[in-house]
């Protein structure tokens, strides 16, 4: 997948409705990564949950410098306490949690390519896309 926003034809990628990870297992202000497995073994598809009090967004976790996965643990919280932004751990990009644009670095104005995610019953959940049917 070369680029990231072509996410929704992964064979791993989640439909409109699928349960990504409770709410509750990420801190506020935070991230965890969901590792989706692709059928018969092909690639994951790696994402970013973050939490935002009580609402979540949701990218793919690849940095659009190389397109690498932004984080070198699994448990990386993804987010720069000191000034909120969404760093990649390789060579320190910046992105907004809001809207994921490129905020600084060698993302160079290119933003993370976002995953539309609800909450429901207090778990996070893939959204209806545009031009798709709803869950
Ligand atoms: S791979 Fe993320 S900034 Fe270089």
């Amino acid at each position: 997948m070369e680029n990231p926003a072509q996410w929704p034809e992964h064979p791993a990628a989640p439909a409109p409705g699928q349960r990504l990870i409770a709410l509750a297992e990420i801190p506020d202000g935070q991230g965890r990564e969901v590792v989706l497995p692709a059928p018969e073994g092909g690639k994951p598809l790696r994402l970013m949950v973050l939490r935002v009090g009580d609402t979540a967004r949701a990218y793919v976790n690849a940095c659009r410098h190389f397109g690498v996965p932004l984080n070198v643990r699994p448990d990386h919280p993804f987010v720069d306490p000191g000034d909120g932004s969404i760093v990649c751990q390789v060579h320190y990009a910046r992105y907004a949690v809001e809207d994921g644009r490129c905020l600084g670095g060698d993302c160079e104005d290119r933003g993370l390519a976002p995953v539309p995610v609800c909450v429901r019953d207090g778990q996070v959940c893939v959204a209806a896309m545009p031009g798709r049917p709803p869950p």
